[in-house]
C-alpha cells in the first residue's frame, strides 16, 4: 500500500520520520507530502488531488500539522484539500475531527455537552467579562485559543490584568480563553490513545512553573492503568467522543476538588518525551492502527 505522511515542513520532523520508516518495515510505501503542494480539483464531479502534475493516489495517509501562523482562509483550504483527499483515501485524524480539535473551545465544549469534566472556562470578546470573571474565580489561566506546547499561556489573578489582556487582544482581532486555574500536585497526565486503547501513558513532572508540558521542561514517568485507571478511561472516553484516531490527552488533577479533568485533546500529538519515558514505539501503533482501518 501507499502511505503518505502529511506536514508543511520542508523536510520531515522527527516523529515524521519514525512514521516513514514503520510504514516501510512493515512493507508499504511511504511517501512525504507537504500540505501546501497540494492542489484539489472538481472534474465533473470527480474530486481528486493533485501534487504539481502527479494525481496524489495513496491508500491512506497521517496528517501531522496543518502549518503555523496561517491565516483563517489558509487553513480552510488546507482543511478543504485534505477532505478531497479523504474522500478517496483513509487520513488519520480525520481533517473535520483535526478542524474542531485544534480549536480549545470547540472541543472542550464538546466533551463538556458529553459529561466529561473539564475546567470551568470563559470564551470571549468582551473585557468586562474578563474582569468579572476574574474577580469571582481569582486565579485565571489564559490560553490562546488555537496554541500549542504550553507557549503563550499565562495566569491571571488580578481583574484589572484580565482586562487589560482582552482590551488588548481585542485590538488585534483576538478573543480570550480564560479557564480556571487547577491546583495540580506537581505534575499532570499525557495520555497516548490510538483506536480505543491507550499505547502509552505518563506523568509530566515539573516543567516551567505551573505548566507541566514536556516542551516546557517536563520530565516524563511512565504511568500503569492500574494506578490510574480514571486517567486511562477518561482518555479513551474523549478521543472516542471527539471522535480523533489518535491523540494525546492533557488530563490533570486538581487538589481542591480532588477530581480529574481533561484539559484538552491534542491531534498532532507529537511523542519524543512519551517515547524517552515509556520505551513504546508509538509510530508503529499509529502506522499498524492505519493499515488495519485501511483493509476494514
Ligand atoms: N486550567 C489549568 N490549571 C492549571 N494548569 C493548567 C491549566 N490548563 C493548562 N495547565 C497547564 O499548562 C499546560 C498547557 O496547557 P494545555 O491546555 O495543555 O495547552 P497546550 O499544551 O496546548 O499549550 C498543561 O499541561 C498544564 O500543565
Ligand atoms: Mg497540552
Amino acid at each position: 500500500m501507499k502511505i503518505a505522511v502529511i506536514h508543511y515542513r520542508g523536510s520531515p520532523t522527527t516523529s515524521a520520520q519514525e512514521l516513514l520508516n514503520e510504514i516501510e518495515r512493515l512493507g508499504h510505501t511511504p511517501l512525504y507530502l507537504k500540505i501546501h503542494e497540494l492542489d484539489a480539483y472538481i472534474e465533473e464531479n470527480h474530486v481528486f488531488v493533485v501534487r504539481f502534475r502527479d494525481k496524489i493516489d495513496i491508500d491512506g495517509g497521517v496528517i501531522r500539522s496543518i502549518g503555523l501562523t496561517i491565516t483563517l482562509d489558509t487553513f480552510m483550504k488546507r482543511i478543504g484539500v485534505l477532505d478531497a483527499l479523504a474522500s478517496y483515501s483513509t487520513l488519520i485524524n480525520q481533517p473535520d475531527t483535526i478542524m474542531y480539535v485544534r480549536d480549545k473551545w470547540r472541543s472542550l465544549l464538546r466533551l463538556a455537552l458529553n459529561n466529561i469534566p473539564v475546567p470551568n472556562t470563559l470564551l470571549t470578546e468582551n473585557p468586562y467579562a474578563a474582569k468579572r470573571y476574574c474577580e469571582r474565580k481569582n486565579i485565571l489561566v489564559y490560553k490562546p485559543l488555537m496554541g500549542s506546547l504550553g507557549l503563550g499561556s499565562t495566569l491571571v489573578n488580578d481583574p484589572e490584568l484580565a482586562y487589560h489582556i482582552t482590551r488588548s487582544l481585542l485590538n488585534i482581532g483576538l478573543p480570550s480563553y480564560y479557564q480556571v486555574f487547577l491546583d495540580k500536585p506537581g505534575y499532570d497526565f499525557r495520555v497516548f490513545v490510538v483506536g480505543d486503547q491507550v499505547v502509552s501513558a505518563m506523568k509530566r513532572v515539573g516543567g516551567s512553573g505551573w505548566k507541566t508540558n514536556i516542551a516546557q521542561g517536563a520530565r516524563g514517568v511512565k504511568i500503569e492503568e492500574k494506578d490510574y485507571p480514571e486517567v486511562f478511561e477518561l482518555a479513551i472516553k474523549t478521543a472516542s467522543i471527539l471522535k480523533l484516531d489518535y491523540a494525546g490527552i492533557d488530563i490533570a488533577y486538581d487538589m481542591g476538588s480532588e477530581k480529574y479533568y481533561v484539559l484538552e485533546a491534542n491531534a498532532f500529538p507529537q511523542w519524543q518525551g512519551l517515547r524517552k519515558a515509556t520505551g513504546e514505539n508509538i509510530a508503529y501503533h499509529i502506522i499498524n492502527y492505519l493499515i488495519e482501518k485501511i483493509k476494514k
